[in-house]
């Protein structure tokens, strides 16, 4: 099986229930620091496995060296700073081992026990100069940018062992999985060419066909459709739906078991090519051989390049530096000349009146209308869940 990132096998943060005990206990005592909800989606990611082999959150010269050179100091190659920023430090003056809250769950549950490596300022500068790094613009007006400028000044570093993974085992039993537990399925099921989809949307037709597309050539023995859990910006569809609309997606249109149905809990980061690296390095820890991406990997608006998230695996990431590897997709759109969707760039004598092309916020006009888009777009079954959606939101 392919190897973890950085280590010869997975080493999660989440602690066994009996330690968990323990530390809930002396938790009690230990000054503690209520966590913003990007910290916190790191300390799950840490937990589950997933940010293999780091211990917990980057001091900040290791993220400033990771912001431009996506290597800590030490050489580890890491393409996203994980950071504790935090706003106000008094609660935890002068500690060095500290209890760290979960901001999204009520009563603010403990969710770990950190040893304080350093509590270090970062100025407005590192600040900006990291952002632009990371999202390839400091406009505030982007949504990673805004959340990310907006933590806080101090940087709180050093080792965590995690005691909970938030919400989402609650609120997904049947999505949410651990690295450990993805890489225990994909054993299990003997599977050796593992393909990721990463999504953060309902699957539609150029959805499912990616993962079709990447099944047959690259004969692989299946699919994981690994869907992000945590937070995302305003307007966009919640995780249940899409949970529902993937799982139904997959029972019509799939051959029973090529495809597992799962989830991750962490905030959209909305980084594209930066993003995209990272998405690589934890569908590696979590046991995945391959990753689609695809048009536009996890931007927004018209902040990167359509296939800036493609590229960015040739200029920055260095040929040992991962094993997983990257099934680069084309525009995929239905052909009407051909009756079925395909990758544009692969369709001899088309133009663009020849493909069914429908922008997000279209597509979200019509099924807010309760109107369905074109079956070659949208699965009729998948259409219905997100109308229905929508009309639950529109009262
Ligand atoms: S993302 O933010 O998680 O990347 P989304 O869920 O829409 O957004 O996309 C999941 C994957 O499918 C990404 O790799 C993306 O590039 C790819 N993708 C989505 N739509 C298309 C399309 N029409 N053509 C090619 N790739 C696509």
């Amino acid at each position: 099986m392919i190897k973890p990132h950085g280590s010869d096998s997975l080493n999660p943060r989440l602690v066994s229930a009996n330690r968990a005990q323990q530390l809930r206990a002396e938790a009690e005592s230990l000054p503690s620091l209520l966590l913003n909800s990007a910290a916190a989606a790191n300390a799950v990611m840490l937990g589950a496995g997933y940010f293999n082999p780091l211990t917990g959150y980057m001091n900040l010269a290791d993220a400033l060296s990771v912001a431009t050179t996506l290597h800590t100091e030490d050489g580890l190659f890491w393409p996203v700073p994980v950071l504790n920023l935090v706003q106000d430090i008094a609660p935890i003056q002068g500690a060095s081992r500290i209890a760290l809250r979960d901001p999204n769950i009520e009563g603010n549950p403990v969710m770990a026990v950190m040893d304080i490596e350093a509590i270090e300022t970062v100025t407005d500068e590192q600040i900006a100069s990291m952002a632009e790094e990371i999202f390839g613009t400091v406009d505030a007006d982007h949504p990673g940018v805004a959340t990310f400028t907006n933590l806080g000044r101090y940087v709180v570093s050093g080792a965590i062992e995690v005691l909970s993974l938030s919400y989402f085992q609650a609120d997904f039993p049947d999505t949410f999985r651990t690295a450990l537990e993805i890489r225990d399925e994909i054993a299990e099921r003997g599977w050796q060419k593992v393909v990721a989809f990463q999504t953060r949307n309902p699957m539609h037709r150029a959805h499912e066909e990616l993962c079709h597309m990447a099944m047959q050539r690259l004969d692989a023995d299946g699919v994981v459709v690994h869907m992000l859990l945590g937070k995302l910006k305003p307007g966009d569809i919640p995780a249940s739906v899409r949970d529902n609309c993937i799982r139904k997606m997959v029972d019509l249109y799939f051959p029973e078991n090529s495809v597992m149905v799962t989830g991750y809990g962490f905030d959209m980061l909305y980084a594209g090519p930066r993003e995209a690296i990272l998405h690589a390095v934890f569908r590696q820890n979590m046991g995945a051989t391959h990753l689609i991406v695809g048009r536009d990997h996890a931007g927004v608006g018209d902040y990167y390049g359509a296939f800036d998230a493609q590229t960015i695996f040739d200029d920055r990431v260095p040929a040992d530096a991962l094993e997983i590897e990257i099934f680069k997709a084309d525009h995929t759109a239905f052909s009407k000349k051909l009756g079925r969707v395909v990758m544009m760039n692969e369709a001899e004598d088309h133009v663009k009146e020849d493909f069914i092309l429908l922008s997000g916020t279209k597509v979200r006009q019509m099924l807010g209308e309760g109107i369905a888009p074109p079956s070659e777009f949208s699965r009729p079954e998948v259409a219905q869940i997100l109308m229905d959606y929508y009309r639950a939101q529109n009262g």
